[in-house]
């Protein structure tokens, strides 16, 4: 058996190579899981023998006690700051005292002169720390501080993944300092602020914040718990000289382990800086972490001192800014737009500012939620920031600037669009049989279609390509209907003629016939398309193809109960309260009268679908009337003893015999004569029960077994990418064979599909011993079926 020093110290070697290959090179040798593997290995090596533990260990990253207060640390080199160019010309004239500062020739008209190589680094948007490495090992990290004097914060940057604790390889200075930017990538900032928000915790932001909180933290274990990284860019005090080049230094320093950019490279002359400034600005939302520029070294260092410095800014170096993508400016009102299924939504209306170089004058507050989360108030200064093409956003409120008149945000008692109430969504939930009411962070206008917001936004929905797929009606023309009064419903479209388009602005003969055509070829949508077209809230094309499939026709959909709806896949309380209340609303009902009136007529009506045949059971339709302690147990024990709603009634009536049956409590038996005592929930219970057989739904409805489709009456789940189709494709080919293609595994799954990345749910399907498909397997038994059909 080796001895277990010798095989903690293999193990750390071969570990601090890996977070080599995995940080610095990027790129990594071994799957995760091995890495973890030796991890653990070292891990419970030294937790047995914990005298040779040592702080240089990888297992030391976890943050140890928490200090009182940070010492301090004397820079012996300053860590200086850089002077920025905002335009072209600020770099050409930067480049120019370069080479007058070397006594190069200087170019003329036609160009010549000497140009100047320059290493050229994105400028991370972190904070600058010093590192100091004595005999290869990390000894002290500190802030920059005021540039002479910065805080030890040695606790904290051990326990930042990439940055080494100890020098690999050989010929590193006994003393070497170097020096980065501590930053946290895109992807671990949405994450932290993810996590943050549910543990009610206060969020970031942006990442140089949450990097700069998250550095500065007395508590080493919270900054172990953040997603930093490290980036090199130079060096302070060392006790050798180093390469004589910045890029070579740089390198020479990432042979010893220091993570440096990946995208550093070496420019000649001020033009190839800005192809390199112009590179990286393009790819800028792609980068993993943000930046706010680049930044341009002259590449020899004897040339970096001959230039040297002044006050706290080197000759030899500039920072060229990208646009910012962050600007404060004043909330000078907030405004409510109304969209498609009436939902009030607050609107920022600003000083117009130019973020990122355009023009903002609005931005999306998505929800009053968000207004309290914000702390936000009208005459607040705010930062916005619009990165790429994301719409401008409101981060933060500049509170010390809030002005005494500042307004708070009220959220309108009346739509500002029609008048109608402003009323804020409940929620539906279900717990222990009762049914609870909690408020949404959705407001709602309850004018729907006599709304004239909603109206145009479910036009304009009813006619996108998904739906009605009307082709040349625009948002634009939309508007124009509304406005001029031609259209105040979506039936409205079937009647429209020829002298009416022809009048609207921008139309002439042809393409007002066209509109017209467009309109005609529209009368028969699949009933599909058609109940996705009409823009129930929380009802997407999914929902309504499934509405489609399980009932068959429109009059069944509309008359269908909420406690009906519910037994369909994938359609919780709150999506069935809102489709009974759509069809229930009499101005609804009275478009989709008008629509069938005027030739709209769908397709694929009449059947019902074998595979919702007879999906509900007595036993769960007992446990779904929320009787009060009757649960899952006592609604199997009632439907063993009962044949059928009516014997469930009279037993629960009568109180000598329900007082003999076993497995119900007192409680339970007492709340259920409570329950049926009630004509009303009688009723209900008869209602439900009739709609279940006549939809086919019922327990006693026939099973029928599809005719012709292979796969009918199976549940199929994809889990996990695939590589020779997408999963869409994968699902519709299952659908077409007659399958269900569910989200979730469970017993009655038939089979998951699981490609590479499965994770829970293939977990899942092992466990409840549902069959497994890899890809290859799934082509194959797909292919096998398609021919055979
Ligand atoms: S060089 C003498 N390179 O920008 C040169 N700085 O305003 C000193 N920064 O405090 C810094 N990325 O926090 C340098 N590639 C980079 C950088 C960078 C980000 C930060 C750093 C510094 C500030 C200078």
């Amino acid at each position: 058996m080796t001895n277990p020093a010798e095989r903690i110290a293999a193990l750390r070697t071969e570990l601090d190579e890996h977070n080599y290959r995995y940080y610095v090179l990027d790129e990594p040798s071994i799957p995760d899981a091995e890495y973890d593997r030796l991890f653990r290995e070292l891990q419970a090596l030294e937790a047995e023998h914990p005298e040779l533990v040592t702080p240089e260990s990888p297992t030391q990253r976890v943050g140890g006690e928490a200090l009182a207060a940070f010492g301090q640390v004397r820079h012996e080199v300053p860590m200086l700051s850089l002077g920025n160019a905002f335009e072209e010309q600020d770099l050409f004239d930067f480049d120019r005292r370069v080479r007058e500062g070397l006594d190069l020739p200087a170019g003329d008209l036609f160009g010549g002169g000497s140009e100047v190589e320059y290493s050229c680094e994105p400028k991370l948007d972190g904070l600058a720390v010093s590192l100091l490495y004595q005999d290869g090992q990390l000894v002290r990290g500190a802030t920059r501080g005021d540039g002479t004097t910065g805080e030890d914060i040695s606790a904290n940057v051990r326990t930042v993944r990439n940055i080494p604790l100890r020098l690999k390889g050989e010929g590193w200075p006994q003393m070497l300092e170097v020096r980065g930017e501590v930053y946290m990538p895109k992807a671990g900032f949405e994450a932290l602020n993810a996590r943050q928000v549910e543990a009610g915790g206060k969020t970031f932001a942006n990442p140089r914040n949450a990097a700069a909180g998250s550095l500065r933290q007395l508590d080493p274990k919270i900054t172990a718990s953040r997603p930093l990284e490290f980036c090199c860019y130079g060096i302070g005090q060392v006790s050798e000289e180093l390469a004589e080049t910045q890029v070579g230094m740089l390198e020479q320093l990432r042979g010893w382990g220091i993570p440096i950019s990946r995208e550093l490279k070496l420019a000649r002359g001020a033009e190839q800086c800005l192809a390199y400034y112009g590179d990286i600005g393009a790819r800028r939302e792609q980068l993993a972490y943000d930046i706010d520029g680049v930044v341009y070294k002259v590449n020899r260092r004897a040339d970096q001192r001959q230039l040297g410095f002044r006050a706290r800014t080197p000759h030899w170096a500039v920072a060229h800014k990208f646009p910012a993508q962050e600007e404060v400016t004043e909330l000078l009102d907030v405004e409510f737009q109304v969209g498609r299924t009436g939902a009030v939504t607050p609107v920022a209306r600003l000083r117009p500012v130019k973020v990122a170089g355009v023009m903002v004058a609005n931005a999306t507050l998505h929800n009053m939620d968000e207004v309290a989360r914000l702390g936000l108030m009208i005459g607040d200064s705010v930062i916005i920031r619009r990165a790429g093409d994301v719409i401008p956003q409101v981060m933060q409120v500049v509170l010390e600037r809030r002005p005494a008149q500042a307004r708070a945000v009220q959220i309108p008692q009346q739509c500002p669009v029609c008048g109608s109430a402003v009323e804020r969504t409940q929620l539906v939930r279900r717990s222990k049989g009762r049914e609870s009411l909690s408020e949404g962070s959705i407001y709602r206008c309850f004018g729907r279609l006599s709304c004239q917001a909603q109206l145009k936004q479910a036009i304009i929905h009813f006619v996108s390509r998904r739906a009605m797929d009307i082709d040349g009606l625009g948002d634009r023309i939309v508007e124009q209907l509304v406005d001029t009064g031609l259209v105040a419903s979506p039936a409205d479209l079937y009647t429209l003629t020829y002298e009416q388009v022809v009048a609207l602005e921008g139309f002439a003969e042809v393409s007002a016939r066209k509109l017209l055509a467009a309109i005609d070829a529209s009368r028969s949508p699949s009933l599909a398309r058609f109940i996705y077209a009409l823009g129930i809230p929380d009802v997407g094309e999914e929902t309504a193809k499934l509405l489609a499939r399980a009932l068959g026709s429109l009059t069944r959909i509309e008359k269908a109960l909420p406690e009906v709806l519910v037994w369909l896949p994938d359609i919780g309380a709150e999506v069935a309260h809102e489709i009974h209340s759509f069809f229930e609303d009499a101005h609804n009902q009275a478009v989709i009268g008008a629509l069938l009136a005027r030739g709209v007529q769908l397709q694929e009506q009449g059947d019902l679908h074998a595979e919702f045949a007879a999906c509900a059971s007595f036993a769960e339709f007992i446990n779904r009337l929320q009787i009060p302690f009757v649960a899952s147990t006592g609604a199997r024990t009632l439907a063993e003893r009962c044949a059928g709603l009516p014997e469930l009634i009279a037993l629960s009536q009568d109180w000598l015999d329900l007082n003999q049956l076993k497995g119900l409590n007192e409680k339970a038996r007492q709340s259920l004569r409570d329950f049926f005592a009630e004509p009303a929930n009688q009723a209900r219970a008869q209602a439900i029960e009739a709609q279940l057989r006549d939809f086919g739904m019922h327990w006693q409805s026939e099973r029928k077994v599809a005719e012709g489709l292979p796969l009918a009456g199976q549940t199929w789940v994809l889990t996990g990418s695939l590589e020779s189709m997408s999963r869409d494709q994968g699902k519709a080919r299952l659908e077409a064979l007659g399958a269900k293609v569910a989200g979730s595994v469970s017993a009655k799954t038939h089979c998951v599909v699981a490609g590479p990345g499965a994770g829970s749910k293939l977990t899942r399907a092992q466990e409840l011993g549902v069959a497994v498909l890899d890809e290859e397997a799934f082509i194959v038994r797909l292919a096998t079926l398609e021919a055979a059909g």
